[in-house]
């Protein structure tokens, strides 16, 4: 059927065209919380000497815990939305009192963190430990919306609970971390807002969007 198909045309198509980013060459999940932290407003092209600068000098929980947050605030510049830094630094020191520094594997605790949303408790959870989570932005919004046709608004947030019910069925059995990353990758290099490549897809031929020349059309969004 449709799902079975779109998850493993998915995962074989980012196996072999997957972009060698440095937050993809580890499982450190403190490593790919500032990740997904950083990308959450700014672009995979910035974030990625800030990343190897931030995890160079603050290299574990217990580091950027004690860190003075001006230092903090400084690796930050330029990438905007400080209180990202700021609420990263609270959550990990709440990890470093909490869970003895280490980055806890329960969905309830990780969401409990100071800035930590479901899309980056799905992030932490899927890509550092395996665990079948969905971790659900605008962009897997968007690849989802066009691929099943769904015409809930994503500005409603019934919407984003409903495709991470849909997100979750589709995680192939031990492959959370690649098929989440190969969600957003699909998103961000081939279904993209305006303009998608359908023809280097690799889920184009059962595309509900693309079989209804509908791209334009979906995801429906009211509100800007
Ligand atoms: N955007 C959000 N998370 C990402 C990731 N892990 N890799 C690339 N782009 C992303």
């Amino acid at each position: 059927n449709n799902k079975h198909y779109f998850s493993s045309e998915l995962v074989r198509w980012y196996e072999k065209e997957r972009r060698d980013l440095p937050w993809r060459r580890t499982r450190d999940p403190y490593h790919i919380w500032v990740s997904e932290i950083m990308l959450q407003q700014t672009r995979v092209d910035t974030v990625i000497p800030y990343f190897n600068r931030f995890v160079d000098r603050f290299p574990s929980v217990r580091q950027l815990a004690e860190a003075p947050e001006e230092e903090v605030l400084k690796h930050w510049e330029g990438l905007g939305y400080y209180s990202r830094a700021r609420n990263l630094q609270s959550a990990v020191r709440e990890v470093v009192d909490r869970y003895g520094g280490e980055v806890p594997r329960l969905k309830e605790e990780v969401s409990g963190l100071k800035g930590v949303g479901p899309y980056t408790a799905g992030a932490i959870l899927s890509i550092a430990f395996d665990q079948p989570e969905p971790a659900v932005d605008g962009n897997v919004m968007r690849v989802l919306s066009r691929f099943f046709g769904l015409e809930d608004d994503i500005a409603r947030p019934a919407t984003r609970v409903r495709i991470e019910g849909v997100a979750k069925e589709l995680i192939p059995h031990g492959k959370a971390a690649d098929f989440n990353q190969a969600l957003m990758e699909l998103g961000a290099m081939i279904c993209t807002p305006k303009s998608p490549a359908c023809p280097t897809c690799p889920v184009r031929e059962m595309c509900s969007a693309r079989l209804q020349g509908r791209q334009s059309e979906l995801p429906v969004k009211t509100k800007a």
